[in-house]
């Protein structure tokens, strides 16, 4: 089985691409910079997925792959709600958490839909449920985008074998989720836990009390790419101790 996990050298993509190597997959992954730590049985393309020219000579050096796992993404938008959001700030966070997974999708699904075979993963996350307008309003309304797009293509795709699933962590123990809660633990004045269990109330609590290991979401990737998860598509898998307090 062969794998492209993009951001896939830090954080819940390291976590992701280390554990379809323990199960014997071939396992490319990509981000702008090799890291110190990466995985030596990785294998590492260098590509900033913002630039189409860096999509399509990735695409052209990875040829064909049996699963993508699209888990670039992120906050890279000022908070403060609608005022202080320019149209290129709007622009930024919708290349970043759209359109990067749209372009490297439509230069993979060809493949795996001749091969009649393959699973694309989309990470999204909790923060498309909910209204946080002040934190990260580009955010969450660019992933509830990629949520929107992930069940459509996921109802285009079934009937030629391929399979599109969302995973949407909550609080995940990453370097830029601490540093978020670092930051807001020192402007505020009080300790790293206080400042979790802070952000933790306005998403209405986590009831596990903890934030997720990157190593917990990708179990769940594992499973939804596996032969197990073989009626599975087009669903949106929430991970988040808990927290979401809505009923769907
Ligand atoms: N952590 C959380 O609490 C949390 C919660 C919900 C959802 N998520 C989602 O989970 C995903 C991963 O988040 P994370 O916290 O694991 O992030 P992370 O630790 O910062 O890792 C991000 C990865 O993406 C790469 N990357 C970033 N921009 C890139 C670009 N333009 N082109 C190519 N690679 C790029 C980074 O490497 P380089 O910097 O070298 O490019 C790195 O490998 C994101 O989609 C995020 O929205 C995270």
């Amino acid at each position: 089985m062969k794998v492209l996990v993009t951001g896939g050298t830090k954080g819940i993509g390291k976590a992701i691409a280390d554990k379809f190597s323990q199960e014997g997959a071939e396992v490319i992954v990509t981000a702008r910079n090799a890291a110190p730590d990466m995985n030596k049985q990785h294998r590492f393309i260098a590509a900033d997925l913002s630039k189409p020219e860096d999509i399509s000579r990735l695409v052209n050096e990875v040829k064909d792959v049996d699963v993508l796992i699209n888990n670039i993404g992120g906050v890279n938008t000022p908070g403060g709600g609608f005022s202080v959001l320019t149209d290129q700030h709007w622009l930024d966070a919708l290349q970043l958490n759209l359109l990067t997974s749209v372009s490297l999708d439509r230069a993979l699904l060809p493949g795996m839909i001749e091969r009649k075979h393959g699973v694309i993963i989309h990470i999204s996350s909790v923060s498309a449920l909910q209204p946080f307008w002040d934190l990260n309003m580009t955010y969450g309304i660019s992933k509830a985008a990629l949520n929107a797009y992930s069940k459509t293509l996921a109802t285009e795709v079934a009937p030629k074998g391929v399979r599109v699933v969302t995973v949407s962590p909550g609080m995940t123990k990453t370097a830029p989720m601490e540093s978020f809660v670092n930051d807001i633990a020192a402007a505020s004045g009080i300790t790293f836990d206080q400042a979790f269990q802070a952000i933790s109330a306005r998403i209405g609590g986590v009831p596990f009390g903890r934030m997720a290991e990157p190593a917990e979401v990708a179990e769940l990737v594992s499973f939804l790419v596996s032969p197990k998860a073989s009626y599975i598509t087009g669903a949106n898998y929430v991970l988040d101790g808990g927290a979401t307090p809505v009923v769907r």
